[in-house]
Formats: C-alpha cells, sequence, structure tokens
C-alpha cells in the first residue's frame, strides 16, 4: 500500500441547484439545497483512500458542527486523522456552489483552512517519514506551499501540485514540484507571458493540462499527447478534477507509467460526476478496474 499525504483545505460545500445562474441585483427561486464535505485537499484525501492508498490528511478545521462532520467523513473513508488540527476563533471553512446549466460556480471562504501555515506543517513534520507522495492545492496559504515544495525536494518525496484555484506560483515551486495539473486557465496564469505549449514541452512529463471533456495533456519529450477523457452522462461535475488528481497521484505512486496512470485517472475522474457532490460519485478500486 503507498502512502500519500495530502496538505490542503477541509472544507463544508453549501450547493444550490437552480435552472440559472441568477443576474446582478436579481433573485430568482432555486431547487434544492444540500451540504456536503467538501475542500480540495480533502475530497483528493477521500478519492485516493477509495482507490486504496494509505492517505494523511493534513489541515485545519474550526471547532464547530461542520468541522465535526469532515473529521467524522474522513474516519468513514480511511483517511488518517492524527495530523488535523481543530482550532479556535475561526469558523470551518466553506464552498458556496451553484449548480445551474451544466456547470457549476463556486465562492470559497477560506476560514481554519488559512492556519494550514508553515508553522503548523514544522509540527506535523513526521508525516513525511515513508510518504510515497505529497499531493497540494491552492486553498491554503502560498508559503505553505513554497514551504512544502521545499521540504518534498530536500526530502527526496515526490510533490503534485494541483495549481487550484489559479493564483500565481513562484518559479521555485515550479522547479521543484514533481508533477503539476492545471486546467487551461490556470496554465494561463501559471505560466503567465509564456506559451502554455512551450511550457509543457520545457516541463515535459511534469505539466499535465487538465482539458475537461477533451482529456489530459503534456508532451513526453518527444512529441505533445493527449489522453483522452471518458464519455458518461455528467450529474455534478465538481471534484471531477480533485479524483482525476487523487487517482493520477495513487497510479504514478504505485509505479505505473505515466500515460497509464492518465487513464487510471481519467476513468476515476469520468465515474465522479456521475452522482451529486464533489465526494458523492468518488470511485473504489473496484469500480475503476471493472470499468477500463
Ligand atoms: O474541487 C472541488 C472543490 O472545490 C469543492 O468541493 C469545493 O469545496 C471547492 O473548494
Amino acid at each position: 500500500m503507498t502512502k500519500l499525504v495530502v496538505i490542503g483545505s477541509s472544507s463544508i460545500d453549501l450547493v444550490v441547484t437552480a435552472h440559472k445562474r441568477p443576474e446582478k441585483g436579481e433573485t430568482i427561486l432555486g431547487e434544492s439545497f444540500k451540504t456536503v464535505p467538501g475542500g480540495k485537499g480533502a475530497n483528493q484525501a477521500v478519492a485516493a483512500a477509495r482507490l486504496g492508498a494509505d492517505v494523511y490528511m493534513v489541515g485545519c478545521v474550526g471547532q464547530d458542527d461542520f468541522g465535526r462532520t469532515i473529521l467524522e467523513n474522513f474516519k468513514k473513508n480511511g483517511v488518517n486523522t492524527e495530523y488535523m488540527e481543530p482550532v479556535t476563533d475561526i469558523e470551518t471553512g466553506t464552498a458556496h456552489i451553484t449548480l445551474a446549466e451544466g456547470d457549476n460556480s463556486i465562492i470559497v471562504v477560506q476560514g481554519a483552512n488559512k492556519y494550514v501555515s508553515p508553522d503548523y506543517i514544522e509540527k506535523a513534520m513526521d508525516v513525511f517519514d515513508n510518504a510515497d507522495m505529497v499531493l497540494i492545492q491552492q486553498e491554503i496559504p502560498a508559503e505553505t506551499v513554497e514551504y512544502v515544495a521545499e521540504i518534498c525536494n530536500e526530502k527526496g518525496i515526490p510533490l503534485l501540485l494541483n495549481p487550484a484555484p489559479s493564483r500565481p506560483v513562484s518559479q521555485a515551486v515550479i522547479e521543484k514540484a514533481t508533477y503539476i495539473t492545471p486546467n487551461e486557465t490556470e496554465a494561463a496564469v501559471l505560466f503567465a507571458g509564456e506559451n502554455a505549449k512551450e511550457a509543457m514541452k520545457k516541463y515535459h512529463n511534469k505539466v499535465f493540462i487538465t482539458e475537461g471533456s477533451k482529456g489530459v495533456r503534456f508532451h513526453d519529450g518527444q512529441k505533445e499527447v493527449l489522453v483522452p477523457s471518458y464519455k458518461v452522462e455528467a450529474v455534478d461535475t465538481t471534484g471531477a478534477g480533485d479524483t482525476f488528481n487523487a487517482a493520477f497521484a495513487v497510479a504514478l505512486s504505485e509505479g505505473k507509467s505515466i500515460q497509464d496512470s492518465i487513464q487510471f485517472a481519467n476513468r476515476a475522474a469520468s465515474l465522479s460526476v456521475t452522482k451529486f457532490g464533489a465526494q458523492g460519485g468518488m470511485p473504489t478500486r473496484a469500480e475503476v478496474e471493472g470499468s477500463l
């Protein structure tokens, strides 16, 4: 079993479904409202655990009902919570999601996720012992991403950076990360002023651009490759990227080739969108293998 460490956000998703998004200043009637566990870090941890990895989540929640729900959900999914800290004086992170017209729009309020700081990582240092890979995203402070990149680099642990949501990333982090998985918008910010295709070539076998229903594009050192996604009837695309990242990390850390890992991850991501909620459709190992 491979050991994966996920450093990132844990939130509760407040999800409204409606037939359309309201215009500025407009009020409309929605169809439903649900609260479900989310946050990019937590989603990646749960997805990886369902796929059979030994997962350690490093993050913070508030001392409130949402925080308790998140911790229970980790336990239910077999994610180790030894390095999760309930913090006082701040609420658990929330994501305010509108599902309308076949896609989502999300506003994230970081809350306790802001406390996933370099000082906090310092206290959790032994989580890196025997880690096969570390996964990190950008709903936590940028200094933490810098710090974790440095640690992984020093310790020789592969680091997968999912640069979502979009924000500029330092050259040092780009150099130190082993794998970087932006979508097209995030790639444009990551390589601002550069041509994304050229950047992909320069960082061959390192930068993987996720292009939604088209698939995942990367450069293998010789040529550009597009690994197509699987076509499914999507119910809710929230968390598809997280499922992709987790499954990609699981497959790579088990020693699968890049191409096979992307295929495995594309399959997992395609299954994840067939049910409601970021984690609702995240498949088990048997479900992915049975459908490949
Ligand atoms: O990637 C999907 C996640 O992004 C949601 O679960 C939500 O929490 C937002 O952070």
